[in-house]
């Protein structure tokens, strides 16, 4: 079936769309076969006040309703545009939405998480059946609800050699690895999140394009150190993050007292920040390759001090027949195929719950809402 997956990224940089046929469910081997990919602005005025909506800010119930029903009106907008570019009729939508808010405990337990954009307004936009709000069922059966990119991982991994791991750097890092027989997906802490907006405070930009300001700074190693010096690193995996913890008063509620950095310094302090919780995370694994995605696998200098910390060949999942820009859109559209044939969209133990769990809400479409006959979980997955 032809699926359309979408989403919009702790980062807020703009809605992701990607295009996908997948089959095969029926007898274990999934083929996804990338038809077309593409991100869409938020419009200024929505990223604003997302942005102003996001802890440490604050936002009321009036507020929030507003931006679920514009969020779903872009995401639907975005989706229309991108099946029209992709000049194929789509049969199922997924929506990952924005995310608000991600409710963890200090202790590291998620309680729950909320992702904006109404679906109704996408089958409005749409006619279709969209598949919603995948992260909220397994954190009700004990997982962390994220990340949920350990699905289509795990089934990467089992055609890759031994000591291979995948790494997505969006606004929050999140690794994937195999542990024996099982899958294990965690967040690492920051990838761009700190960055980006450190970038933006100090010189307007949005980010730190190529890495350039962290290959021309010098790490302060008393600054890493400060950043360094927080009880998430010590949390055991699988555990998950976000812009909650990692917002845009913690670098200078870490730096507290110590010397002020030049622009490039402090970036190029985040960068490494990013580089060596990482490594950190991925060492107890003895990773061998990593493969990295995500708008940070854009950033030369981000990837070339994870290589070192990591003593390990980092390279993109473009190796793997993925460009690591649209991944994410694959997989939410992976994620909703699944759902779509009653196929657990986590593994046992992938974040935490104890058992395999069908995520998200389906909302009908225009027709009445016929599902197949549910499949049994796929034990491959090729990306032709
Ligand atoms: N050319 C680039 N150089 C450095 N960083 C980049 C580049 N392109 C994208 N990024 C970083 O990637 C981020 C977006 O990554 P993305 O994977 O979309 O994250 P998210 O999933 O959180 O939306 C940007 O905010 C920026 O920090
Ligand atoms: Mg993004």
């Amino acid at each position: 079936m032809i699926i359309a997956g979408s989403i919009s990224g702790t980062s807020i940089d703009g809605i992701d769309v990607a295009v996908a046929e997948l089959t095969g469910i029926e007898t274990g081997a999934i083929t996804l076969r990338p038809i077309h990919a593409a991100t869409y602005p938020w419009s200024d005025g929505i990223r604003d006040r997302l942005l102003a909506a996001l802890p440490p800010g604050s936002c009321d119930a009036g507020e929030l309703c507003e931006l679920d029903v514009r969020c779903g009106q872009e995401i639907g907008a975005a989706i229309s545009l991108a099946v029209r570019a992709a000049g194929v009729a789509a049969d199922l939508i997924v929506s990952h939405g924005q995310t608000i808010f991600h409710w963890v405990r200090p202790t590291g337990v998620a309680m729950g998480c909320i992702q904006l954009g109404q679906p109704a307004y996408i089958v409005q936009a749409t006619g279709l059946p969209v598949v919603s709000d995948l992260r909220n069922r397994d954190i009700a059966a004990g997982g962390q609800g994220a990340p949920l990119a350990g699905t289509m991982d795990g089934l990467l991994l089992r055609s890759l050699p031994a000591g291979s791991a995948l790494l997505n750097l969006g606004g929050i890092a999140n690794v994937t690895v195999l542990q024996g027989d099982s899958v294990l997906a965690f967040d690492t802490g920051p990838a761009n999140c700190l960055i980006d907006l450190a970038v933006q405070a100090r010189t307007g930009q949005a980010y730190d394009r190529d890495g350039f300001l962290a290959a021309t700074g010098t790490v302060d190693i008393l600054a890493l150190t400060g950043l360094l010096n927080d009880p998430y690193f010590s949390l055991e995996p699988p555990k998950s993050t976000g812009r909650e913890h990692f917002d845009r008063e913690y670098v200078a509620a870490h730096l507290a007292g110590l010397s002020p950095l030049s622009d490039a310094d402090l970036v190029a302090t985040l960068t490494e920040f990013t580089a060596v919780t990482v490594a950190d995370s991925l060492r107890p694994f003895g990773i061998r390759q990593l493969y990295a995605s995500g708008g940070g696998a854009q950033n030369p200098a981000m990837l070339a001090r994870i290589e070192h910390h990591l003593g390990a060949p980092v390279s993109t999942t473009a190796a793997l027949g993925l460009d690591p820009d649209t991944k994410e859109g694959y997989l939410m559209a992976l994620l909703g195929y699944l759902t779509w044939y009653g196929v657990p969209g986590v593994l046992s133990g992938m974040t935490g719950s104890a058992t395999p769990r069908v995520l998200g809400r389906i909302s009908p479409g225009d027709q009445p809402l016929r599902l197949p006959e549910p499949a049994e979980p796929p034990t491959r997955l090729t990306v032709t």
